[in-house]
């Protein structure tokens, strides 16, 4: 067949969904108000380890307007099945008010349920709870691990770390930290007889589905998850946490719909998060830098009750072609809740410790970060001798340096001044794994030549109902405006989660065969029509365009959808398509990769860091939408800056209590924090990837910019922070 003119794909449009959010009229969770609906509000634990000795709810009970308040004394008995496929990480889940155990601080105890919001947060507050409490633990360093570790051999790290002629060690810490999205938690949930309908904040309707099919152990037919828009998520609203289902136990016991949403306080307890690393690094070298053994030995936190996994061991492995690794991740529980995946999961924490290590080794060697880098490209996949579909981190790195103006960087570090402040440059590599899942889309065009996508698929802010428009657009011949791309809603076609950034290889190829198909199918419909100008014509000459079908070098021979299917008598055409993963995810190491530099001005007397500027390189397949790429890119470059500078959850450790629980104590860079920032895209496709040519965006631009800027701040004051955030205290 020919190839569609790609009009759409590529174009740097705006959000097609821009003005339903910019003027209010997009509906988060929180915004669906189904008939007769009801409020709930959740009483958290103010112990962190022990249990309920008693829950008196008579002063809320005798408020006027509350219907009910559950807890572990009088809720339903739960199934909690288990739910192969979904992402519950290795344990038992959290059950909501099972009973009577406590173990973190925060945990839901009770929920109040009442006709106003109001009175439901009053009579939270009128529940009394009484516990025996117990000293919880919530300090990582010092907490022995637990279960086995997770470990990774190639070659004879220890002995070529002994035989090395440079060996350096470092220990890196990073803080924990919380997604902090715009848009809280919040879930509505109504039962229709034994059917649960729930709007939620999801980034997988389908895996929310399940969960709570799970949960209350009912068949998944009898479940509805609806989440059409999501207010940023970074991997928090890939899980079921619990207020889903006390919103869902809440309406059941009421006989209402209940509308639950969480505080910003309780974001912090309620959900996961990026759990606290200790990452050590040994490292062994010839004299020009050339890496001959890495041993990395990590620990991290986890809960009591679930072990979280994310691939943290994976960059160490890949992204340098050193002969002899070894790597021990031991995690370590504690009296918290379970952590989650936050963007670029485990990548993004483990190239810190990686690209600061080796920024270290390129100042101990004394050989240019860049070329340091370069000096251990490998040819293949070192961790599995696979060829790569694509790598081009070396142009990634070249372009960075030339755009950024690396050369004029003098390589000593502290040698660098404007006034009184020190100025340094730094960079880092990144790579993260292209991940594809199986997805399905269904296509209809109307007689009136507009048409309809539909994929159960999400949009948490990448911009997700714009691409796919594009990527539709396109494959139908139409115009961006003659397309609807719906998702969010699980009875629509088979998608997965949005996370590891495999949103648009899976759902974007699968919207793109369906498209074909469709397209095809009114090809053939003309060539053998009698009464249309192609009849008779070849179908892999005709293309379609602008709504108009015609012959690839004959735009005069044709006509449009409409009068097609006007002459037919068709109400519509309609197709399905899909995307299924093939062998070239075995055959093929597949990444993203990433180089990302960083300016920073230091004020050494008041151990203040700024950020100047910021430019990261991507080698990350076909770009579909750049102007949402820059999105993408610009916003994992504040994230960054935030993990690098300023984001720390913060535990008081004598009652595991999180003190700075708000947006006012746990900081995130504001505008003034956030400096010039471009993003570059390598031209080009990954033909070996997916159909679309695409290695995934939304992770990759996270992993390596908070190292970036920690190798600046080393470049500017010649002081290596090996923890963070990079706080003024440390500097001082
Ligand atoms: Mo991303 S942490 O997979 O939402």
């Amino acid at each position: 067949m020919s190839p569609q003119p790609q009009a759409a794909v590529g174009a740097p449009l705006s959000r097609v969904d821009g003005q339903l959010k910019v003027t209010g009229k997009a509906q988060y969770a929180a915004d669906f108000d189904p008939e007769g609906v009801v409020h709930a509000v959740v009483v958290d634990s103010t112990i962190a380890l022990g249990r309920i000795t008693g829950i008196d709810t008579r002063a809320a009970l005798a408020q006027p307007g509350v219907l009910t308040v559950i807890s572990h004394l009088n809720a339903p008995t739960l199934e909690y099945r288990d739910n192969p496929g979904g992402y519950n990480p290795p344990g038992r889940r959290l059950r909501a008010f099972q009973d009577d155990r406590i173990l973190f601080h925060g945990q839901p105890v009770a929920v109040v349920v009442a006709t106003t919001l109001e009175v439901a947060q009053h009579a939270a507050d009128l529940v009394e709870v009484e516990y025996d409490s117990r000293q919880p633990t919530t300090d990582m360093s010092g907490s022995p691990a637990g279960g086995e570790p997770l470990n990774y051999a190639r070659g004879d790290a220890e002995a070529a770390l002994d035989s090395a002629a440079v060996r350096m060690e470092a220990t890196y810490r990073l803080a924990r930290n919380h997604h902090n999205a715009m848009e809280p938690h919040a879930t509505v949930a109504r039962w229709d007889g034994d059917r649960l309908t729930v709007w939620d904040k999801t980034q997988w309707v389908q895996g929310a589905r399940n969960e709570l099919a799970a949960v209350f152990g009912i068949p998944q037919n009898s479940v509805r998850v609806i989440s059409p828009f999501v207010g940023g998520a970074f991997g928090n609203a890939s899980r079921v946490w619990p207020q889903t289902t006390i919103a869902a136990v809440a309406a059941r016991e009421t006989g209402r719909p209940v509308k639950l949403a969480l505080t910003r306080e309780q974001l912090y307890f309620h959900v996961g998060y990026r759990p606290t690393y200790e990452y050590q690094v040994r490292v062994g070298s010839d004299g020009r830098g050339r890496v001959t053994a890495m041993i990395h030995d990590l620990r991290s936190e986890t809960s009591r009750y679930e072990t979280h996994g994310e691939p943290i061991l994976t960059l160490g492995q890949m992204l340098y072609n050193t002969p002899n690794v070894r790597m021990t991740h031991r995690s370590v529980p504690l009296d918290v809740n379970t952590p989650t995946w936050m963007r670029g999961p485990g990548y993004a924490t483990a190239s810190y410790a990686v690209e600061s290590a080796m920024d270290e080794l390129a100042y101990e060697v004394g050989v240019d970060p860049i070329e340091l880098r370069l000096r251990n490209e490998p040819e293949e996949d070192p961790s599995d001798g696979l060829p790569f579909s694509t790598r081009r981190l070396r142009e990634c790195l070249a372009t960075g340096a030339r755009e950024f103006g690396w050369n004029r960087r003098n390589p000593r570090p502290r040698s660098t001044r404007d006034g009184d402040l020190l100025i340094g440059m730094g960079m880092a590599a990144g790579a993260y794994h292209t991940r594809r899942d199986p997805a399905e889309a269904s296509v209809r065009l109307d007689a009136d030549g507009t048409a309809l996508v539909q994929s159960a698929a999400s949009d948490m802010g990448p911009g997700t109902y714009t691409s796919m428009t594009q990527v539709a657009a396109d494959a139908l011949g139409l115009t961006m405006r003659n397309v609807t791309f719906r998702l969010g809603d699980s009875l629509m076609p088979p998608a997965p989660l949005q996370g590891g950034s495999k949103t648009m290889a899976s759902v974007g190829s699968a919207v793109q065969d369906g498209c074909d198909k469709l397209r095809q199918q009114a090809i053939k419909l003309a060539v053998e029509d009698e009464g249309s100008p192609l009849y008779g014509a070849d179908p892999d000459d005709v293309v379609v365009r602008g709504g108009r079908l015609h012959v690839k070098d004959n735009p005069a021979r044709g006509e449009t959808y409409r009068q097609l299917l006007a002459r037919n008598n068709r109400t519509r055409l309609e197709a399905n398509g899909s995307y299924t993963p093939g062998e070239e995810v075995e055959r093929f190491s597949t990444h993203a990769y990433a180089a990302t530099f960083a300016e920073v001005a230091v004020d050494a007397r008041l151990g203040l860091v700024r950020v100047r500027r910021m430019l990261g390189v991507y080698d990350a397949g076909r770009i579909v939408s750049p102007k949402l790429a820059d999105s993408q890119a610009l916003g994992a470059m504040v994230g960054g800056i935030g993990t690098a500078l300023l984001e720390h959850t913060v535990t008081d450790h004598r009652d595991g209590r999180i003190v700075n629980a708000n947006l006012a104590d746990y900081l995130v860079p504001v505008n003034a924090d956030v400096p010039d920032l471009r993003a570059i895209y390598l031209e080009g496709e990954d033909t070996e990837a997916d159909p679309l040519g695409v290695k995934g965006l939304g992770e990759i631009v996270q992993v390596g910019v908070a190292p970036a800027v920690a190798n600046a701040v080393f470049h500017a004051t010649g002081r290596r922070i090996r923890e963070l955030p990079i706080t003024a205290e440390a500097l001082l």
